[in-house]
C-alpha cells in the first residue's frame, strides 16, 4: 500500500487554465443562466468545486454516485446508481460533470438515465478524455485535456483505491 511510483503530468497551473477555459466556454453558451451541475461522486469533486467559481453565469448543484471500478483499474461494465440526485431535473439545463472518460460505460449509461428525466437539455463535461479507450460511442460537449497516452491517472479528485485525490497536480502512476 501507498508505495506506488508517481510522475507529475499536468500540473495544477495546466489544469487552472484548462478549467477556465471551459468556464468560458459554458457562460457563453448558457448566456440566460441557471445551469444546473451533476457532479459524478466522488471523483468530480475538486473540478466542479473550481468549475463552479470559474463560470460566468449562477449554476446549482447536485451529485450522483455510481458503481464502478472498485479498488481495480479496469472498467466491469455493469454501472448503478448508489445515489440519486435529490432534486429532480425535469425542464432544466443540466450538464453532467466528470473527472474522466475511459471506456465511456459510466457516462453513457448516466447519460441515457438522466435523459429519461426529461431535461430541457443534457451536456457532458469532462476534465480529462481518454477518446482512444472508447468501448461505447459517447462524446463529451465539453473538454478539458484530451489524454492520448493510456496512463492511470491520480491527484485533482482521482483516485487509486481511495487514495491521491488531495494532490493538486495530477499524477499517473509509473507501471
Ligand atoms: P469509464 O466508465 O470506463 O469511462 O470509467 C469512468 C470512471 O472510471 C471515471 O469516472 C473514474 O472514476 C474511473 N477512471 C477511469 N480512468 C481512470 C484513471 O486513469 N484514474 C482514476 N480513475 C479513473
Ligand atoms: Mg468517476
Amino acid at each position: 500500500m501507498g508505495t506506488e511510483n508517481l510522475k507529475i503530468l499536468y500540473t495544477k497551473e495546466v489544469i487552472h487554465q484548462r478549467v477556465a477555459d471551459l468556464a468560458d466556454q459554458i457562460s457563453r453558451d448558457y448566456p440566460s443562466g441557471s445551469v444546473l451541475l451533476v457532479g459524478v461522486l466522488k471523483g468530480a469533486v475538486v473540478f466542479l468545486a473550481d468549475l463552479i467559481r470559474a463560470l460566468k453565469i449562477p449554476a446549482t448543484i447536485d451529485f450522483v454516485r455510481l458503481s464502478s471500478y472498485g479498488s481495480s483499474t479496469t472498467s466491469s461494465g455493469k454501472v448503478e446508481i448508489i445515489k440519486d440526485l435529490e432534486m429532480p431535473i425535469a425542464g432544466k439545463d443540466v450538464i453532467i460533470v466528470e473527472d474522466i472518460i475511459d471506456t465511456g460505460l459510466t457516462i453513457k449509461f448516466l447519460k441515457e438515465e438522466l435523459t429519461k428525466r426529461q431535461p430541457r437539455s443534457l451536456r457532458i463535461c469532462t476534465l480529462l478524455n481518454k477518446e482512444f479507450r472508447r468501448k461505447v460511442e459517447i462524446t463529451a460537449d465539453y473538454v478539458g485535456i484530451t489524454m492520448d497516452k493510456d496512463y492511470f491517472v491520480v491527484g485533482y479528485g482521482l483516485d487509486f483505491s481511495e487514495r491521491y485525490r488531495y494532490l493538486s497536480d495530477i499524477h499517473y502512476l509509473e507501471p
